[in-house]
Protein backbone atom coordinates (compact mmCIF):
# COMPACT_ATOMS: atom_id res chain seq x y z
CA UNK A 1 0.00 0.00 0.00
CA UNK A 2 1.09 3.44 -0.49
CA UNK A 3 2.91 6.07 1.82
CA UNK A 4 0.77 6.55 5.03
CA UNK A 5 -1.08 10.28 5.34
CA UNK A 6 -0.65 12.53 8.24
CA UNK A 7 -2.97 11.28 11.13
CA UNK A 8 -4.91 14.84 11.54
CA UNK A 9 -5.65 14.03 14.91
CA UNK A 10 -1.90 13.44 15.63
CA UNK A 11 -1.26 17.16 14.40
CA UNK A 12 -0.81 20.02 16.85
CA UNK A 13 -3.25 21.65 15.09
CA UNK A 14 -6.07 18.51 15.83
CA UNK A 15 -4.99 19.00 19.44
CA UNK A 16 -6.13 23.23 19.48
CA UNK A 17 -9.10 22.56 17.63
CA UNK A 18 -10.02 19.85 20.05
CA UNK A 19 -9.36 22.62 22.99
CA UNK A 20 -11.19 25.53 21.11
CA UNK A 21 -13.95 23.30 20.54
CA UNK A 22 -14.66 22.48 24.45
CA UNK A 23 -16.71 24.74 25.66
CA UNK A 24 -17.38 26.64 22.41
CA UNK A 25 -19.77 29.15 22.80
CA UNK A 26 -20.27 31.00 19.23
CA UNK A 27 -22.77 33.83 20.19
CA UNK A 28 -22.98 35.51 16.26
CA UNK A 29 -25.32 38.15 17.22
CA UNK A 30 -22.15 39.58 19.44
CA UNK A 31 -19.75 38.71 16.62
CA UNK A 32 -21.33 40.59 14.22
CA UNK A 33 -21.93 43.95 16.90
CA UNK A 34 -18.47 43.56 17.98
CA UNK A 35 -16.94 43.19 14.69
CA UNK A 36 -18.19 45.67 11.97
CA UNK A 37 -15.58 43.58 9.42
CA UNK A 38 -16.45 40.24 9.71
CA UNK A 39 -18.43 40.25 6.35
CA UNK A 40 -16.03 41.70 4.66
CA UNK A 41 -13.19 39.25 6.26
CA UNK A 42 -15.48 36.12 5.29
CA UNK A 43 -16.45 37.42 2.09
CA UNK A 44 -15.06 35.99 -0.59
CA UNK A 45 -15.03 35.67 -4.45
CA UNK A 46 -14.18 32.44 -6.31
CA UNK A 47 -14.88 33.01 -10.12
CA UNK A 48 -18.28 34.16 -10.13
CA UNK A 49 -19.72 33.00 -7.14
CA UNK A 50 -19.63 35.33 -3.63
CA UNK A 51 -19.40 33.00 -1.09
CA UNK A 52 -20.34 34.31 2.88
CA UNK A 53 -18.94 32.48 5.71
CA UNK A 54 -19.43 35.47 7.67
CA UNK A 55 -22.92 33.11 9.26
CA UNK A 56 -20.38 30.08 10.43
CA UNK A 57 -19.27 29.37 13.65
CA UNK A 58 -15.93 30.73 12.88
CA UNK A 59 -13.60 33.36 14.97
CA UNK A 60 -10.14 34.04 14.34
CA UNK A 61 -8.95 31.31 16.39
CA UNK A 62 -10.74 28.29 15.03
CA UNK A 63 -10.06 29.99 11.28
CA UNK A 64 -6.56 30.00 12.07
CA UNK A 65 -6.55 26.14 13.50
CA UNK A 66 -8.21 25.17 10.62
CA UNK A 67 -5.47 26.97 8.19
CA UNK A 68 -2.66 25.03 10.37
CA UNK A 69 -4.33 21.67 10.12
CA UNK A 70 -5.12 21.94 5.85
CA UNK A 71 -1.11 22.78 6.04
CA UNK A 72 -0.19 19.95 8.63
CA UNK A 73 -2.24 17.34 6.35
CA UNK A 74 -0.51 18.86 3.45
CA UNK A 75 -4.08 19.77 1.86
CA UNK A 76 -2.40 21.49 -0.85
CA UNK A 77 0.61 19.34 -1.73
CA UNK A 78 -2.08 16.31 -2.53
CA UNK A 79 -3.77 18.74 -4.63
CA UNK A 80 -1.10 19.41 -6.41
CA UNK A 81 -0.64 15.58 -6.65
CA UNK A 82 -3.63 15.94 -8.36
CA UNK A 83 -3.56 18.49 -10.88
CA UNK A 84 -0.12 16.48 -11.80
CA UNK A 85 -1.94 12.89 -12.44
CA UNK A 86 -0.20 11.70 -9.82
CA UNK A 87 -1.88 8.46 -9.37
CA UNK A 88 -3.26 9.50 -5.70
CA UNK A 89 -6.62 6.87 -5.87
CA UNK A 90 -4.11 4.05 -4.98
CA UNK A 91 -6.54 1.49 -4.02
CA UNK A 92 -7.59 1.12 -7.84
CA UNK A 93 -3.60 2.61 -8.83
CA UNK A 94 -5.11 5.70 -10.97
CA UNK A 95 -4.55 9.35 -11.65
CA UNK A 96 -7.25 11.45 -10.95
CA UNK A 97 -7.48 13.97 -13.48
CA UNK A 98 -11.23 15.14 -13.77
CA UNK A 99 -10.03 18.65 -14.04
CA UNK A 100 -8.23 17.97 -17.06
CA UNK A 101 -11.66 17.18 -18.79
CA UNK A 102 -12.32 21.12 -18.21
CA UNK A 103 -8.64 22.50 -19.59
CA UNK A 104 -8.55 24.84 -22.43
CA UNK A 105 -7.56 22.90 -25.92
CA UNK A 106 -4.35 25.06 -26.04
CA UNK A 107 -3.12 23.76 -22.95
CA UNK A 108 -0.56 20.68 -21.67
CA UNK A 109 -0.83 18.21 -19.70
CA UNK A 110 1.08 14.38 -19.93
CA UNK A 111 0.08 11.82 -17.72
CA UNK A 112 1.41 7.81 -18.11
CA UNK A 113 2.71 8.94 -21.52
CA UNK A 114 -0.69 9.93 -22.36
CA UNK A 115 -1.42 13.53 -24.05
CA UNK A 116 -4.82 14.04 -22.16
CA UNK A 117 -5.22 17.49 -23.48
CA UNK A 118 -5.71 16.35 -27.14
CA UNK A 119 -7.32 13.07 -26.19
CA UNK A 120 -10.25 15.61 -24.57
CA UNK A 121 -10.24 17.79 -27.08
CA UNK A 122 -10.48 15.00 -29.49
CA UNK A 123 -13.85 13.33 -27.84
CA UNK A 124 -15.47 16.94 -27.03
CA UNK A 125 -15.15 17.57 -31.02
CA UNK A 126 -16.56 14.55 -31.90
CA UNK A 127 -19.58 14.61 -29.12
CA UNK A 128 -19.91 18.38 -30.32
CA UNK A 129 -20.08 16.99 -34.18
CA UNK A 130 -23.21 14.62 -33.05
CA UNK A 131 -24.68 16.82 -30.78
CA UNK A 132 -24.77 19.25 -33.53
CA UNK A 133 -26.39 16.56 -35.94
CA UNK A 134 -29.19 15.57 -33.67
CA UNK A 135 -29.87 19.24 -33.27
CA UNK A 136 -29.82 20.14 -36.79
CA UNK A 137 -32.00 17.32 -37.71
CA UNK A 138 -29.18 16.02 -40.08
CA UNK A 139 -29.28 12.75 -37.80
CA UNK A 140 -31.99 10.89 -38.50
CA UNK A 141 -33.59 7.78 -37.20
CA UNK A 142 -33.75 4.59 -39.50
CA UNK A 143 -37.18 5.72 -41.38
CA UNK A 144 -35.43 9.14 -42.06
CA UNK A 145 -37.12 10.88 -39.61
CA UNK A 146 -35.92 13.71 -37.35
CA UNK A 147 -34.83 12.58 -33.47
CA UNK A 148 -36.65 14.21 -31.28
CA UNK A 149 -36.35 12.88 -27.79
CA UNK A 150 -32.63 11.43 -26.99
CA UNK A 151 -33.18 8.93 -23.93
CA UNK A 152 -29.64 8.66 -21.30
CA UNK A 153 -29.38 4.99 -20.07
CA UNK A 154 -26.83 4.90 -16.65
CA UNK A 155 -27.12 4.93 -13.64
CA UNK A 156 -25.10 6.73 -10.41
CA UNK A 157 -22.56 9.27 -11.97
CA UNK A 158 -23.51 8.17 -15.64
CA UNK A 159 -27.03 9.38 -14.51
CA UNK A 160 -27.10 11.93 -11.52
CA UNK A 161 -25.05 14.66 -13.46
CA UNK A 162 -26.32 14.66 -16.67
CA UNK A 163 -30.13 14.78 -15.30
CA UNK A 164 -29.22 17.11 -12.53
CA UNK A 165 -27.85 19.76 -15.39
CA UNK A 166 -30.44 18.75 -17.99
CA UNK A 167 -32.75 20.61 -15.13
CA UNK A 168 -30.47 22.94 -14.29
CA UNK A 169 -29.91 24.12 -17.33
CA UNK A 170 -34.00 24.29 -18.71
CA UNK A 171 -33.87 28.28 -20.39
CA UNK A 172 -30.89 26.87 -22.44
CA UNK A 173 -32.64 23.95 -23.87
CA UNK A 174 -33.07 25.82 -27.49
CA UNK A 175 -31.91 25.27 -30.90
CA UNK A 176 -29.52 28.51 -32.60
CA UNK A 177 -33.22 29.58 -33.92
CA UNK A 178 -34.78 29.82 -30.97
CA UNK A 179 -36.53 26.61 -31.08
CA UNK A 180 -36.89 24.37 -28.35
CA UNK A 181 -33.91 21.66 -28.73
CA UNK A 182 -34.62 17.65 -28.46
CA UNK A 183 -36.11 16.26 -25.19
CA UNK A 184 -33.92 14.28 -22.92
CA UNK A 185 -34.99 11.71 -20.79
CA UNK A 186 -32.98 9.93 -18.02
CA UNK A 187 -33.61 6.06 -17.26
CA UNK A 188 -31.67 4.76 -14.42
CA UNK A 189 -33.23 2.30 -11.90
CA UNK A 190 -33.31 -1.40 -12.40
CA UNK A 191 -37.28 -0.63 -11.46
CA UNK A 192 -38.64 -1.81 -14.48
CA UNK A 193 -41.43 0.77 -13.71
CA UNK A 194 -38.73 3.49 -14.48
CA UNK A 195 -37.83 2.09 -18.50
CA UNK A 196 -41.89 1.40 -18.66
CA UNK A 197 -42.85 5.23 -17.39
CA UNK A 198 -39.75 7.00 -19.30
CA UNK A 199 -40.55 5.14 -22.78
CA UNK A 200 -44.25 5.68 -22.63
CA UNK A 201 -46.03 8.01 -25.13
CA UNK A 202 -42.20 7.76 -27.22
CA UNK A 203 -42.16 7.20 -31.11
CA UNK A 204 -39.22 4.69 -32.03
CA UNK A 205 -38.74 6.52 -34.99
CA UNK A 206 -37.73 9.51 -33.53
CA UNK A 207 -35.66 8.00 -30.26
CA UNK A 208 -32.37 7.91 -29.81
CA UNK A 209 -30.39 6.18 -27.01
CA UNK A 210 -27.43 6.83 -25.37
CA UNK A 211 -25.95 4.15 -23.68
CA UNK A 212 -23.75 5.76 -20.82
CA UNK A 213 -21.78 3.65 -18.23
CA UNK A 214 -18.45 3.60 -16.96
CA UNK A 215 -17.51 -0.02 -17.46
CA UNK A 216 -19.95 -1.02 -19.50
CA UNK A 217 -20.89 -3.51 -17.04
CA UNK A 218 -23.31 -2.08 -14.61
CA UNK A 219 -26.46 -4.80 -14.28
CA UNK A 220 -28.71 -2.01 -14.39
CA UNK A 221 -27.77 0.08 -17.31
CA UNK A 222 -27.30 -2.80 -19.07
CA UNK A 223 -30.69 -4.23 -18.83
CA UNK A 224 -32.29 -1.53 -19.25
CA UNK A 225 -30.00 -0.85 -22.42
CA UNK A 226 -31.55 -4.30 -24.04
CA UNK A 227 -34.67 -3.61 -22.76
CA UNK A 228 -34.76 -0.50 -24.75
CA UNK A 229 -33.55 -2.10 -27.79
CA UNK A 230 -36.21 -4.63 -27.46
CA UNK A 231 -38.59 -1.74 -27.34
CA UNK A 232 -37.19 0.07 -30.44
CA UNK A 233 -36.75 -3.28 -32.12
CA UNK A 234 -40.11 -4.22 -31.89
CA UNK A 235 -41.79 -0.52 -32.61
CA UNK A 236 -39.63 -0.71 -35.68
CA UNK A 237 -39.78 -4.14 -37.33
CA UNK A 238 -39.87 -3.18 -40.67
CA UNK A 239 -36.69 -2.08 -40.54
CA UNK A 240 -33.52 -4.09 -40.89
CA UNK A 241 -32.45 -4.40 -37.27
CA UNK A 242 -28.60 -3.86 -37.14
CA UNK A 243 -29.48 -0.62 -38.80
CA UNK A 244 -32.24 0.46 -36.20
CA UNK A 245 -29.63 -0.08 -33.98
CA UNK A 246 -27.05 2.10 -35.58
CA UNK A 247 -28.91 5.05 -35.84
CA UNK A 248 -31.00 4.82 -32.86
CA UNK A 249 -28.00 3.64 -30.35
CA UNK A 250 -25.30 5.90 -29.08
CA UNK A 251 -22.86 4.74 -26.19
CA UNK A 252 -20.38 6.35 -23.73
CA UNK A 253 -17.59 4.35 -21.97
CA UNK A 254 -14.20 3.46 -21.01
CA UNK A 255 -14.50 0.27 -22.51
CA UNK A 256 -15.44 0.24 -26.30
CA UNK A 257 -14.75 -3.15 -26.70
CA UNK A 258 -17.88 -4.04 -24.62
CA UNK A 259 -19.79 -1.28 -26.19
CA UNK A 260 -19.41 -3.10 -29.67
CA UNK A 261 -19.85 -6.45 -27.89
CA UNK A 262 -23.52 -5.30 -27.16
CA UNK A 263 -23.84 -4.57 -30.72
CA UNK A 264 -23.57 -0.58 -30.96
CA UNK A 265 -21.32 0.69 -33.79
CA UNK A 266 -17.65 2.10 -32.55
CA UNK A 267 -18.37 4.76 -34.57
CA UNK A 268 -21.05 5.84 -32.60
CA UNK A 269 -19.04 5.40 -29.37
CA UNK A 270 -17.72 7.95 -27.36
CA UNK A 271 -14.56 7.20 -25.26
CA UNK A 272 -13.23 8.35 -21.68
CA UNK A 273 -10.61 7.37 -19.32
CA UNK A 274 -9.98 5.33 -16.43
CA UNK A 275 -8.99 8.73 -14.68
CA UNK A 276 -12.29 9.82 -14.44
CA UNK A 277 -14.36 8.84 -11.56
CA UNK A 278 -18.42 8.29 -12.50
CA UNK A 279 -19.53 10.89 -10.00
CA UNK A 280 -16.44 13.52 -11.29
CA UNK A 281 -17.79 12.32 -15.54
CA UNK A 282 -20.67 14.81 -16.13
CA UNK A 283 -18.15 17.15 -17.93
CA UNK A 284 -16.80 14.43 -19.95
CA UNK A 285 -18.78 12.33 -22.97
CA UNK A 286 -21.36 11.24 -20.28
CA UNK A 287 -22.44 14.63 -20.76
CA UNK A 288 -23.51 13.58 -24.05
CA UNK A 289 -27.34 14.13 -23.28
CA UNK A 290 -26.57 17.77 -21.95
CA UNK A 291 -24.86 18.79 -25.06
CA UNK A 292 -27.60 17.81 -27.47
CA UNK A 293 -30.03 19.19 -25.42
CA UNK A 294 -28.36 22.96 -24.71
CA UNK A 295 -25.76 22.46 -27.46
CA UNK A 296 -21.78 22.40 -27.98
CA UNK A 297 -21.39 26.04 -27.35
CA UNK A 298 -23.46 26.26 -23.77
CA UNK A 299 -21.29 22.64 -23.18
CA UNK A 300 -18.22 24.57 -23.69
CA UNK A 301 -19.36 27.45 -21.09
CA UNK A 302 -19.86 24.48 -18.80
CA UNK A 303 -16.57 23.88 -19.31
CA UNK A 304 -14.77 27.04 -18.63
CA UNK A 305 -17.01 27.65 -16.10
CA UNK A 306 -14.98 24.04 -13.97
CA UNK A 307 -12.18 25.22 -14.90
CA UNK A 308 -12.21 29.07 -13.64
CA UNK A 309 -13.01 27.28 -9.96
CA UNK A 310 -10.33 24.56 -10.86
CA UNK A 311 -7.73 27.64 -11.15
CA UNK A 312 -9.34 29.31 -8.12
CA UNK A 313 -8.44 26.30 -5.92
CA UNK A 314 -5.08 25.41 -7.48
CA UNK A 315 -4.16 28.93 -7.56
CA UNK A 316 -5.57 30.57 -4.48
CA UNK A 317 -3.30 30.78 -1.14
CA UNK A 318 -5.63 28.97 1.83
CA UNK A 319 -7.05 31.98 3.66
CA UNK A 320 -9.00 32.97 0.63
CA UNK A 321 -9.18 29.86 -1.12
CA UNK A 322 -13.14 29.36 -1.05
CA UNK A 323 -13.22 25.57 -1.40
CA UNK A 324 -10.54 24.87 0.79
CA UNK A 325 -12.24 26.87 3.76
CA UNK A 326 -15.49 25.10 3.38
CA UNK A 327 -13.98 21.92 3.35
CA UNK A 328 -11.94 22.51 6.19
CA UNK A 329 -15.19 24.24 7.94
CA UNK A 330 -16.75 21.01 7.02
CA UNK A 331 -14.24 19.45 9.51
CA UNK A 332 -14.96 21.96 12.08
CA UNK A 333 -18.07 20.78 11.81
CA UNK A 334 -18.29 17.04 11.49
CA UNK A 335 -15.16 16.29 13.92
CA UNK A 336 -14.88 18.87 16.42
CA UNK A 337 -18.70 20.33 17.05
CA UNK A 338 -20.29 17.01 16.02
CA UNK A 339 -22.62 17.66 13.27
CA UNK A 340 -23.90 14.77 11.84
CA UNK A 341 -25.73 15.73 8.53
CA UNK A 342 -25.61 18.77 6.31
CA UNK A 343 -27.56 20.70 4.14
CA UNK A 344 -28.07 22.03 1.08
CA UNK A 345 -30.49 24.29 0.19
CA UNK A 346 -30.73 25.96 -3.33
CA UNK A 347 -32.97 28.82 -3.92
CA UNK A 348 -33.64 27.67 -7.04
CA UNK A 349 -35.88 25.09 -8.18
CA UNK A 350 -33.45 24.82 -11.28
CA UNK A 351 -31.50 23.00 -9.09
CA UNK A 352 -34.04 20.58 -7.94
CA UNK A 353 -31.41 18.01 -7.96
CA UNK A 354 -28.72 19.22 -6.96
CA UNK A 355 -29.01 17.70 -3.88
CA UNK A 356 -29.78 14.21 -5.36
CA UNK A 357 -25.75 14.58 -7.59
CA UNK A 358 -24.23 16.08 -4.43
CA UNK A 359 -24.95 13.11 -2.44
CA UNK A 360 -23.21 10.55 -4.62
CA UNK A 361 -20.50 12.92 -5.43
CA UNK A 362 -19.64 13.41 -1.12
CA UNK A 363 -20.85 10.30 0.13
CA UNK A 364 -19.60 7.82 -2.65
CA UNK A 365 -16.68 9.73 -1.93
CA UNK A 366 -15.66 10.38 1.47
CA UNK A 367 -17.54 7.41 3.05
CA UNK A 368 -14.92 5.26 4.01
CA UNK A 369 -13.37 3.26 7.09
CA UNK A 370 -9.92 3.36 6.33
CA UNK A 371 -7.42 5.18 5.02
CA UNK A 372 -5.35 5.26 1.75
CA UNK A 373 -2.55 3.39 3.13
CA UNK A 374 -5.25 0.85 4.37
CA UNK A 375 -5.14 1.97 7.88
CA UNK A 376 -8.34 2.45 9.89
CA UNK A 377 -9.55 6.02 10.04
CA UNK A 378 -8.32 8.24 12.93
CA UNK A 379 -11.93 9.92 13.43
CA UNK A 380 -15.08 10.44 11.80
CA UNK A 381 -15.66 10.81 7.90
CA UNK A 382 -17.99 11.81 5.55
CA UNK A 383 -20.98 13.83 5.67
CA UNK A 384 -24.75 13.06 5.51
CA UNK A 385 -25.79 15.01 2.17
CA UNK A 386 -29.68 16.07 1.88
CA UNK A 387 -31.49 18.98 0.83
CA UNK A 388 -34.66 20.25 -1.41
CA UNK A 389 -35.06 23.44 -3.10
CA UNK A 390 -35.92 26.77 -0.72
CA UNK A 391 -39.04 27.26 -0.29
CA UNK A 392 -40.51 24.06 -0.33
CA UNK A 393 -37.88 22.88 2.32
CA UNK A 394 -39.05 25.75 4.80
CA UNK A 395 -42.34 24.04 4.77
CA UNK A 396 -41.27 20.74 5.36
CA UNK A 397 -37.61 20.33 7.46
CA UNK A 398 -36.78 23.40 8.36
CA UNK A 399 -38.49 23.21 11.67
CA UNK A 400 -35.66 20.89 13.16
CA UNK A 401 -32.93 22.80 11.63
CA UNK A 402 -34.08 26.14 13.60
CA UNK A 403 -35.46 24.55 16.63
CA UNK A 404 -34.51 20.87 16.63
CA UNK A 405 -31.37 19.50 19.01
CA UNK A 406 -28.70 18.73 15.98
CA UNK A 407 -26.24 21.00 14.80
CA UNK A 408 -27.06 20.99 10.76
CA UNK A 409 -24.51 22.96 8.87
CA UNK A 410 -26.24 24.31 5.31
CA UNK A 411 -25.36 25.66 2.65
CA UNK A 412 -28.14 28.53 0.94
CA UNK A 413 -27.21 28.63 -3.03
CA UNK A 414 -29.22 31.80 -4.71
CA UNK A 415 -28.78 33.64 -7.99
CA UNK A 416 -29.35 37.60 -8.25
CA UNK A 417 -31.08 37.46 -11.67
CA UNK A 418 -34.37 34.45 -12.23
CA UNK A 419 -34.33 32.46 -15.03
CA UNK A 420 -38.13 33.13 -15.15
CA UNK A 421 -38.90 36.65 -14.48
CA UNK A 422 -42.47 36.93 -13.22
CA UNK A 423 -44.81 39.52 -11.43
CA UNK A 424 -47.40 39.30 -9.13
CA UNK A 425 -48.72 42.37 -9.92
CA UNK A 426 -46.65 45.01 -8.48
CA UNK A 427 -44.14 42.38 -7.31
CA UNK A 428 -41.34 40.82 -8.27
CA UNK A 429 -41.65 37.41 -7.19
CA UNK A 430 -38.16 36.49 -7.69
CA UNK A 431 -37.60 39.15 -4.64
CA UNK A 432 -40.60 37.34 -2.84
CA UNK A 433 -38.58 34.09 -3.40
CA UNK A 434 -34.90 36.12 -2.17
CA UNK A 435 -36.36 38.00 0.88
CA UNK A 436 -37.10 34.16 2.11
CA UNK A 437 -33.39 32.78 1.11
CA UNK A 438 -32.09 36.04 3.04
CA UNK A 439 -34.49 35.51 5.47
CA UNK A 440 -33.87 32.13 6.40
CA UNK A 441 -30.46 32.34 6.81
CA UNK A 442 -30.66 35.73 9.41
CA UNK A 443 -33.35 33.74 11.68
CA UNK A 444 -30.55 30.88 12.15
CA UNK A 445 -28.17 32.87 12.36
CA UNK A 446 -29.77 35.31 14.93
CA UNK A 447 -32.21 33.66 16.21
CA UNK A 448 -34.97 35.47 18.48
CA UNK A 449 -34.74 36.14 22.05
CA UNK A 450 -37.19 35.40 24.80
CA UNK A 451 -37.56 38.77 25.74
CA UNK A 452 -37.89 39.49 22.05
CA UNK A 453 -40.99 36.77 21.74
CA UNK A 454 -42.53 38.69 24.67
CA UNK A 455 -42.39 42.00 23.70
CA UNK A 456 -44.74 40.61 20.44
CA UNK A 457 -46.83 39.58 23.21
CA UNK A 458 -46.56 36.43 23.64
CA UNK A 459 -48.43 34.42 26.45
CA UNK A 460 -45.79 33.46 28.94
CA UNK A 461 -46.57 29.61 28.62
CA UNK A 462 -45.52 29.75 24.95
CA UNK A 463 -42.73 31.88 24.87
CA UNK A 464 -40.12 28.60 24.89
CA UNK A 465 -41.33 27.04 22.05
CA UNK A 466 -41.25 30.18 20.12
CA UNK A 467 -37.58 30.81 21.24
CA UNK A 468 -34.86 30.47 18.25
CA UNK A 469 -31.75 30.15 19.81
CA UNK A 470 -29.33 31.00 16.86
CA UNK A 471 -26.27 30.43 16.03
CA UNK A 472 -27.05 27.92 13.61
CA UNK A 473 -24.17 27.87 10.97
CA UNK A 474 -25.19 28.77 6.85
CA UNK A 475 -22.72 29.37 4.05
CA UNK A 476 -24.48 31.63 1.55
CA UNK A 477 -23.45 31.14 -1.68
CA UNK A 478 -24.42 33.47 -4.29
CA UNK A 479 -24.37 34.13 -8.16
CA UNK A 480 -25.64 36.82 -10.80
CA UNK A 481 -27.50 34.03 -12.70
CA UNK A 482 -27.60 30.04 -12.74
CA UNK A 483 -25.81 29.96 -16.30
CA UNK A 484 -23.82 26.88 -17.36
CA UNK A 485 -20.57 28.57 -16.41
CA UNK A 486 -21.77 29.12 -13.01
CA UNK A 487 -22.76 25.94 -13.12
CA UNK A 488 -19.96 24.55 -13.62
CA UNK A 489 -18.30 26.53 -11.04
CA UNK A 490 -20.59 25.09 -8.46
CA UNK A 491 -19.97 21.69 -9.25
CA UNK A 492 -16.58 22.21 -9.36
CA UNK A 493 -16.50 24.06 -6.11
CA UNK A 494 -18.34 20.78 -4.40
CA UNK A 495 -15.64 18.25 -6.02
CA UNK A 496 -12.51 20.34 -4.60
CA UNK A 497 -14.76 20.69 -0.69
CA UNK A 498 -14.97 17.01 -0.96
CA UNK A 499 -11.42 17.03 -1.83
CA UNK A 500 -10.17 19.05 1.05
CA UNK A 501 -12.04 16.47 3.88
CA UNK A 502 -10.73 13.58 1.91
CA UNK A 503 -7.37 14.76 1.61
CA UNK A 504 -7.76 15.64 6.15
CA UNK A 505 -9.04 12.20 6.78
CA UNK A 506 -6.21 10.50 4.80
CA UNK A 507 -8.71 8.50 2.51
CA UNK A 508 -9.09 7.78 -0.94
CA UNK A 509 -12.10 9.70 -2.17
CA UNK A 510 -11.79 8.39 -5.67
CA UNK A 511 -12.28 4.92 -5.21
CA UNK A 512 -15.96 3.21 -4.47
CA UNK A 513 -15.31 -0.16 -3.05
CA UNK A 514 -18.22 -0.06 -0.55
CA UNK A 515 -20.75 -0.52 -3.33
CA UNK A 516 -19.43 -3.37 -3.99
CA UNK A 517 -20.73 -6.26 -1.85
CA UNK A 518 -24.54 -5.39 -1.99
CA UNK A 519 -24.19 -6.22 -6.35
CA UNK A 520 -21.93 -9.21 -5.54
CA UNK A 521 -24.89 -10.74 -3.50
CA UNK A 522 -27.51 -9.79 -5.50
CA UNK A 523 -25.91 -11.70 -8.19
CA UNK A 524 -26.14 -14.85 -5.92
CA UNK A 525 -29.93 -14.06 -4.83
CA UNK A 526 -31.03 -13.86 -8.01
CA UNK A 527 -31.56 -17.84 -8.91
CA UNK A 528 -32.88 -18.03 -5.55
CA UNK A 529 -35.60 -15.96 -6.06
CA UNK A 530 -36.10 -17.86 -9.13
CA UNK A 531 -36.62 -20.85 -7.33
CA UNK A 532 -33.15 -22.39 -7.23
CA UNK A 533 -33.48 -24.44 -4.12
CA UNK A 534 -29.47 -25.01 -3.31
CA UNK A 535 -29.38 -20.87 -3.82
CA UNK A 536 -32.20 -20.57 -1.34
CA UNK A 537 -30.74 -22.87 1.48
CA UNK A 538 -27.77 -20.55 0.85
CA UNK A 539 -28.93 -17.47 2.40
CA UNK A 540 -29.38 -16.42 5.68
CA UNK A 541 -32.97 -17.30 7.51
CA UNK A 542 -34.26 -13.97 6.95
CA UNK A 543 -33.29 -13.07 3.70
CA UNK A 544 -35.10 -17.13 3.10
CA UNK A 545 -38.09 -15.72 4.52
CA UNK A 546 -37.99 -12.68 2.94
CA UNK A 547 -38.11 -14.83 -0.20
CA UNK A 548 -40.75 -16.75 0.59
CA UNK A 549 -42.98 -13.83 1.10
CA UNK A 550 -42.19 -12.70 -2.12
CA UNK A 551 -42.80 -16.21 -3.44
CA UNK A 552 -46.15 -16.13 -2.04
CA UNK A 553 -47.47 -12.95 -3.05
CA UNK A 554 -46.23 -12.58 -6.43
CA UNK A 555 -49.39 -13.10 -8.81
O1 LIG B 1 -21.90 1.28 -8.15
C1 LIG B 1 -21.38 2.54 -8.07
C2 LIG B 1 -20.89 3.00 -9.39
O2 LIG B 1 -19.74 2.32 -9.75
C3 LIG B 1 -20.67 4.50 -9.41
O3 LIG B 1 -19.45 4.86 -8.92
C4 LIG B 1 -20.87 4.81 -10.84
O4 LIG B 1 -21.09 6.17 -11.05
C5 LIG B 1 -22.08 3.95 -11.15
O5 LIG B 1 -21.87 2.78 -10.41
C6 LIG B 1 -22.28 3.62 -12.59
O6 LIG B 1 -21.17 2.96 -13.13
P1 LIG B 1 -20.97 2.85 -14.67
O7 LIG B 1 -20.84 4.22 -15.23
O8 LIG B 1 -19.70 2.05 -14.84
O9 LIG B 1 -22.15 2.13 -15.26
Amino acid sequence: MSEAPVDATSTEAWSRLTKLADGFSPDLRAWFADDPERVTRLGFGAADLHVDLSKSLLDDDVLAALLALADDVGVTTRRDEMFAGRHINVTEDRAVLHTALRLPADAHLVVDGQDVVAEVHDVLRRVYAFADQVRSGAWTGVTGQRIRTVVNIGIGGSDLGPVMAYEALAPYRTLPDGGAGPECRFISNIDPTDAATTLAGLDPATTLFIVSSKTFGTLETLTNARLCKAWLLDGLSGEDAAEAVRKHFVAVSTALDKVEAFGIDPENAFGFWDWVGGRYSMDSAIGTSLAVAVGPERFAEMLAGFHAMDEHFRTTEPPRNVPLLMGMLNVWYANFLGAQSHAVLPYSQLLHRFPAYLQQLTMESNGKGVRWDGSDVTTTTGEVFWGEPGTNGQHAFYQLIHQGTRLIPADFIAFANPAYPLRDGETDVHELFLANFFAQTRALAFGKTADEVRAEGTTEAIVPARVFTGDRPTVSIMAPALTPSVLGQLVALYEHITFTEGAVWGIDSFDQWGVELGKQLAQQVGPAIAGDEAALADQDASTRSLIAYYREHRE
